[in-house]
């Protein structure tokens, strides 16, 4: 997911070049916005986190851009691409260093397992999005 921050930046060409550049190829992809409840779901497993309102707060405080990538080890390569969650911790050249500004608002979500990638696939798509 790019996130509200690096849309309303202009960010999201950069970003999406940046990912495929990488070798990752789209598979399904949307430009959106989350209602506060839609985003509560989608980070239901940081409900209890002293964050978790300033998270939903943001998250649907502008578009996103939703996107199932392909790769091999995808989520393991993905993730070094973006960087660490703080952008302040992130390496040279990551996504996150190039684009983020804080820990909360980091331009960029990346689904953390296999499993949490299908999750979060299935909460954006259809599979008669899916190509
Ligand atoms: P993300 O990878 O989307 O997964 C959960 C998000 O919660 C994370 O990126 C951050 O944007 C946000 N987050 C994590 N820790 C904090 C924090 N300490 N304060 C605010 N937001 C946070």
């Amino acid at each position: 997911m790019i996130k509200p921050d690096a849309t309303s930046k202009g960010y999201t060409g950069a970003i999406l070049d940046q990912m495929i550049k990488a070798g990752f190829t789209v598979k399904a992809m949307k430009w959106t916005k989350l209602t506060t409840e839609q985003a509560g779901l989608f980070y239901d497993i940081h409900r209890e986190r002293p964050f978790f309102g300033e998270l939903v707060e943001f998250m649907s405080s502008g578009p996103i851009v939703a996107a199932i990538l392909e790769k091999d080890n995808a989520v393991e390569d993905f993730r070094k691409l973006i960087g660490a969650t703080n952008p302040a911790q992130a390496e040279e050249g990551t996504i996150r260093k190039n684009f983020a500004a804080s820990i909360g608002e980091n331009a960029v979500h990346g689904s953390d397992s296999n499993e949490n990638a299908v999750i979060e696939g299935d909460f954006f798509f259809s599979k008669l999005e899916r190509f």
